[in-house]
Formats: C-alpha cells, sequence, structure tokens
C-alpha cells in the first residue's frame, strides 16, 4: 500500500543568470562551470521574492495537474534551505498562501535529500491514514547566500553593461567554488493515498552521516552565537556557506548508488527493472558517476542541471516534473528517486506509476 502522486508542477523564477553573466562578475568561465558541473544557467528569485513564493506557485500546478482544490489536502510537508524567515520555517505560509485550511504543514531541513525525506514522510502519513491527500513541495532561493554587491546584481540581471568594482570582483572570485552551482527553484507533488501494493510508492531507504556535517554549511548565524547574527560575522562572512566541493562529490558518488541498491533490495527488485534515476543534481559529473556505478543507459539517469543548477530541495521534483511532461513517465515504469546532500542526509526511495492513471 503505497500513496500515487497525483500531479507535479514546477516553477522557476523569470531572471536567467548564464555562466557568461557569471564571468562578468568573478573569475570564472563558461567552460569552467560547464566541464566541471555541467551547468549552464540558472534562475534567481527578484529581492523580495522568498521560498515560500515559489512553493506556492509550483503547488498550484501541481493541484491543478492533480485537479485536487485546497479544501481536499489533509496535510502539507515543505522543504527548504532558505526559508523566508530564520523561523519560523515556510510551511504556514504556503498553507496560508493556497487556502489549505488548518491542516497540519512539517518543514524539513534536509537540504538537497529535503525533498525526497518529504516525499517519505507524506506517504508515511497517508500509509498511516492520517489522511488521504498530501502535497509535497521543495523551494530555495539561494540569491540571498550569494555574496554579490548591488553592482554585481546589476551587472548578472541588467543588459550586461555594467562594470563592477575591482574589490567586488575580488570578493566574488573568492567564493566561486560554490556559487556558481546553485540556483532558485521549487517543485511540487500531490500525493493520494492507494490501496494498491504494487503501485505507488514501493520503498524508501534514508540515511544521515552526521559526521559529514561539516562539509557544507553556514557556520554563522545560529543559537551559538550571542546574539545569534552580528555585525562580526557579517564583517567575517561567516553568514555564507562554506564548502569542501571534493568531499562532498566522492560521498555523493558512492552513496547514492549505495542507497539506491539498498532499496532495490528492500523492495525485492532488481536495478536492471529500474526504468528512470531521478537522481539529485549538484554536478553532472556525480550523475555521470552514478550512471557508470550501474552501468546505465546515460537516459536511464537523466539530467536538467544545465538549466537550473543546484535547486537543492527543488531539483527532484522540478526534475520529475519536467521528465513527465516529456512523456518520459509511463505506466507501470519504476522510478528510484536518489539524493545526498548537506547534513550529511541522503537515500532513495522506489516509486511505481500506477499502470492507470
Ligand atoms: O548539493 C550541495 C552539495 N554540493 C555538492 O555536492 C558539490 C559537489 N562538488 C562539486 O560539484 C565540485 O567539487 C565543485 C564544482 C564544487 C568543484 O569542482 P572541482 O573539480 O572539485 O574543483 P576544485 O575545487 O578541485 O578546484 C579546481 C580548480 C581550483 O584552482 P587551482 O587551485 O587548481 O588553481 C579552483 O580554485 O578550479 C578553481 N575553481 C574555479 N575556477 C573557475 C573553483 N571554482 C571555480 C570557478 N571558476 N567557478
Amino acid at each position: 500500500m503505497g500513496s500515487v502522486i497525483a500531479g507535479t508542477g514546477m516553477y522557476v523564477p523569470d531572471n536567467v543568470v548564464t555562466n557568461h553573466d557569471l564571468a562578468r562578475i568573478m573569475d570564472t568561465s563558461d567552460e569552467w562551470i560547464t566541464t566541471r558541473t555541467g551547468v549552464k544557467e540558472r534562475r534567481f528569485a527578484d529581492r523580495g521574492v522568498g521560498a515560500s513564493d515559489l512553493a506556492i506557485e509550483a503547488s498550484h500546478r501541481a493541484l491543478d495537474a492533480a485537479g485536487v482544490g485546497p479544501s481536499e489536502v489533509d496535510v502539507v510537508v515543505t522543504a527548504t534551505m532558505t526559508p523566508d524567515y530564520m523561523a519560523p520555517g515556510i510551511a504556514g505560509l504556503v498553507q496560508e498562501g493556497l487556502g489549505l485550511g488548518h491542516i497540519a504543514a512539517f518543514d524539513l531541513r534536509q537540504q538537497c535529500s529535503g525533498f525526497l525525506y518529504g516525499l517519505d514522510l507524506a506517504d508515511s502519513l497517508l500509509t498511516s491514514a492520517r489522511g488521504e491527500v498530501a502535497l509535497v513541495v521543495g523551494a530555495e532561493v539561494h540569491a540571498g547566500f550569494q555574496p554579490w554587491s548591488e553592482a554585481s546584481w546589476q551587472a548578472v540581471l541588467g543588459d550586461g553593461g555594467s562594470e563592477i568594482p575591482r574589490e567586488d570582483y575580488e570578493r566574488n572570485s573568492r567564493y566561486r567554488s560554490w556559487s556558481v552551482i546553485f540556483g532558485d527553484g521549487a517543485g511540487a507533488m500531490v500525493l493520494r493515498k492507494s490501496d494498491n501494493d504494487v503501485e505507488g510508492v514501493l520503498a524508501s531507504s534514508l540515511h544521515t552521516d552526521g559526521a559529514s556535517f561539516e562539509l557544507i554549511m553556514v557556520p554563522g548565524v545560529g543559537s551559538k552565537s550571542r546574539p545569534y547574527v552580528s555585525s562580526e560575522q557579517i564583517e567575517a562572512d561567516t553568514h555564507l556557506p562554506v564548502m569542501d566541493g571534493g568531499g562532498l562529490y566522492r560521498r555523493a558518488v558512492r552513496l547514492m548508488p549505495e542507497a539506491a541498491r539498498a532499496v532495490a533490495t528492500k523492495a525485492g527488485i532488481s536495478l536492471e527493472d529500474i526504468d528512470l534515476i531521478v537522481a539529485h543534481q549538484a554536478n553532472d559529473r556525480i550523475t555521470e558517476g552514478v550512471r557508470r556505478q550501474f552501468k546505465m543507459d546515460p537516459q536511464k539517469v537523466p539530467s536538467n542541471i544545465g538549466g537550473y543548477g543546484n535547486t537543492t530541495a527543488g531539483t527532484l521534483p522540478i526534475l520529475f516534473h519536467e521528465l513527465r511532461e516529456a512523456g518520459r513517465v509511463n505506466p507501470g515504469s519504476l522510478i528510484c528517486f536518489a539524493a545526498f546532500g548537506a547534513g550529511a542526509h541522503y537515500g532513495a526511495l522506489l516509486y511505481r506509476e500506477p499502470a492507470s492513471p
């Protein structure tokens, strides 16, 4: 007995920032970013637009696709590492923005694995009779993490003519290793409880390796500090992420396939039976590493990082939505969702698309 995906939706902001745009504000190039990551362009939300706004847009689309009205949703799960505010999370904003009524609303902080954890949680709630319909949404606005000055933002979002001060260029270049890989976006799924044992969510295998916590984190701003945010922290840039790209890379390539194998074993299916691995998009070379390990046809481990960069909790639902729209998810298709990210949280979930809608 697993839940089925009744509808999907996505939303990305209109502002497209190409690698060439980034090369105007830091020491990087389209060639470096493309060959090392696969990213060609990403979207960034306007000032004043938060993760909840993107989540609401994506959710509207998923609800429409599912033919589900707001009053029919029993529970909502939102996943983001970039909430509109330090507290509370975005679940209440999404619940109110969609007019869902006073239902249960969960916030998850599992970063790149946030949507995967959300899917599993929502499925568990539905299969334990807590409701009939769940909305799961992953949304990120990484724009706020960028260390860019107003002049830098104008240069990437404007007509390309603006020059930025030398010190801005140097500062932007210091953070280039992570700043070029992230982008903004949201994806949502409507889950409906199903009584069919052989379709919908079949099994999951979720894990956490807290020993890898420091591989990517925001070291400043939090309850260990007095006050929790200070001008000294901002001065020292500890409000910006720090990332050990190589350490993450090596773990992602090992642990996503490991989780996929574990979930396949749990469900008693062979890896060859999987039609699509919908894997987190942190770097195209990581996706390629997953393909190599499984000796899979590249088509079965699709990539869309070129258009969006790493949208963290938004990635899995955006990729799945695009695959569905492209007719790549057919009745009976066996899908493996897999993710790895900050925390370090990782895992995999197996899903069988219903034989009939
Ligand atoms: O989902 C969130 C978790 N994040 C990840 O999973 C990230 C996983 N890791 C990665 O995607 C890759 O490690 C990165 C894309 C972050 C970095 O790629 P890399 O091949 O591991 O590069 P590197 O860090 O070893 O750096 C190689 C060189 C360095 O120069 P030197 O020291 O060899 O002269 C860097 O300074 O590339 C330089 N570099 C850049 N050059 C141009 C780093 N970033 C850039 C850049 N443009 N944006």
